[in-house]
């Protein structure tokens, strides 16, 4: 299998989401929402992201949360992002990161949000920085992060973009089997299509199972495997027969 993100649906929703956020007008507030279940590729689309912005000099801010995760690790974690040790009081660092976000025109990617969403300081923090730069911020987390959201008004009131990841349909798994497969390996339509369903349009899952079929075919020098020639060898990890 190669290693590339593959520019599937829920990709270019984002990047049209980040390019709204950074053209919108100053009536538009800056903070957008990525959500979805897990291993749907919300963590590898925005890490696209951040190289792309990064290749064209616009670098923004990345942040992972953590389940221990409090307002002071958070913002350590954004000053060492910029290269900086933290600083004592919190306010301080809020501060210096406000500085830098503003003369260096910095978005910032909160990955994982869903460790500090249930955090009222944590989140009003991160709406101090959204209101005293107004760089675009984009908030990532699963499902439950857009109901819990919902019910932080303030926060809620400036968010202005939502991408929700939907499961992955034919064409996006066509997509990857032409993009990441070995070019002698070719999977026929009706066992994409299988792979499509069992998986329920998982990212995480449909790869594992191009995977197995990459290298049984390559190991038996099978060129072209559809759902009949594939029979019942297993796919998933949780396949059971
Ligand atoms: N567009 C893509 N192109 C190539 N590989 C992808 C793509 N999207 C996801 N993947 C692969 O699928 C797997 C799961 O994706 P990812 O970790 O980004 O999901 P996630 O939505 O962030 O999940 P979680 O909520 O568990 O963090 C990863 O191993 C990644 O390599
Ligand atoms: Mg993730």
């Amino acid at each position: 299998m190669k290693h590339k993100t593959v520019e599937v649906k829920n990709v270019l929703r984002t990047q049209a989401m980040f390019e709204n956020l950074q053209s919108r007008s100053m009536i538009t507030p800056g903070i957008g929402l990525i959500h979805g279940p897990s291993g749907f590729g919300k963590t590898t689309t925005v890490t696209y992201m951040f190289n792309e912005l990064t290749l064209s000099g616009h670098q923004p801010l990345y942040v992972r949360c953590y389940a221990t995760d409090t307002a002071s690790s958070i913002l350590a974690r954004i000053m060492n992002e910029m290269g900086a040790d933290p600083m004592f009081p919190l306010r301080k660092m809020v501060d210096y990161i406000i500085r830098n976000m503003n003369e260096k025109g910095l978005a910032l990617f909160v990955d994982e949000a869903d460790h500090i969403v249930g955090q009222a300081k944590t989140m009003e923090t991160i709406r101090d920085l959204y209101d005293s730069t107004e760089q675009p911020v984009v908030l990532i987390g699963m499902e439950e992060i857009a109901r819990r959201i919902s019910h932080r008004k303030q926060l809620f009131n400036r968010i202005s973009e939502w991408v929700e990841f939907k499961a992955a349909d034919i064409e996006d798994v066509n997509l990857f089997a032409i993009e990441l497969l070995d070019e002698r390996v070719k999977v026929a339509e009706d066992l994409l299509e299988y792979i499509r369903s069992k998986s329920a349009g998982e990212v995480r899952r449909i790869l594992i199972a191009l995977e197995k079929i990459e290298r049984a075919a390559l190991a038996s020098d099978e060129d072209y495997v559809d759902l009949h020639s594939w029979g019942d060898r297993p796919l998933f990890l949780s396949h059971r027969r």
